[in-house]
């Protein structure tokens, strides 16, 4: 009787042990997201956020998202989702930036694209992270 007790015991912690790994680990795996953490992105969104982020984005932070002599990269390290989330993305596009990180000046708002389209550019900029991983700050 108690021998039975155990071996339930035993597949019960077994059974738990598994159920939080595939949670804790299941979706990213090390590997595949450079390091970041960063879940992986509606691919629908990302490609919609490629062409956005190009006319609109690169040329200051670059086809690459690298940054250029007009803008930094977002691939900074200060850049990542839990310094600069998502909304500062929207927020930059919308406002515009007061120069405070680097010596570019100041980003003017980007007119003309509405919350879909930046939340498409959002998607594509991590996505972009979530491959490459981050580049030291300073750099
Ligand atoms: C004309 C050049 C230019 C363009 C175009 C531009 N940016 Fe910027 N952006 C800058 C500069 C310069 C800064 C750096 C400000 C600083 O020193 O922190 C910046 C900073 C940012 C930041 C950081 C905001 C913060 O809170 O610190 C985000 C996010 C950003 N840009 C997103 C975008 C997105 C998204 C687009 C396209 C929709 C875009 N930028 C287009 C020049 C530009």
């Amino acid at each position: 009787m108690i021998r039975k007790h155990a071996a339930w015991i035993a597949i019960g912690a077994l059974v738990v042990i598994i159920v939080i790994g595939v949670v804790a680990f299941g979706n990213t795996t090390p590997e595949d997201d450079a390091g970041t953490g960063i879940p992986p992105q509606d691919p629908g969104l990302v490609a919609a956020g490629a062409p956005l982020y190009q006319a609109n984005c690169a040329s200051c932070h670059g086809e690459d998202l690298r940054g250029t002599s007009k803008g930094p990269s977002h691939l900074s390290i200060i850049y990542e989702p839990n310094h600069h989330g998502d909304m500062a993305f929207v927020l930059a596009a919308k406002n515009g930036v007061q120069a405070h990180h680097w010596r570019f000046g100041n980003m003017e708002p980007v007119p003309g694209l509405s919350d879909e389209d930046l939340a498409a550019i959002v998607a594509y900029v991590r996505s972009i992270q979530r491959e490459e991983g981050f580049e030291p700050y300073p750099p």
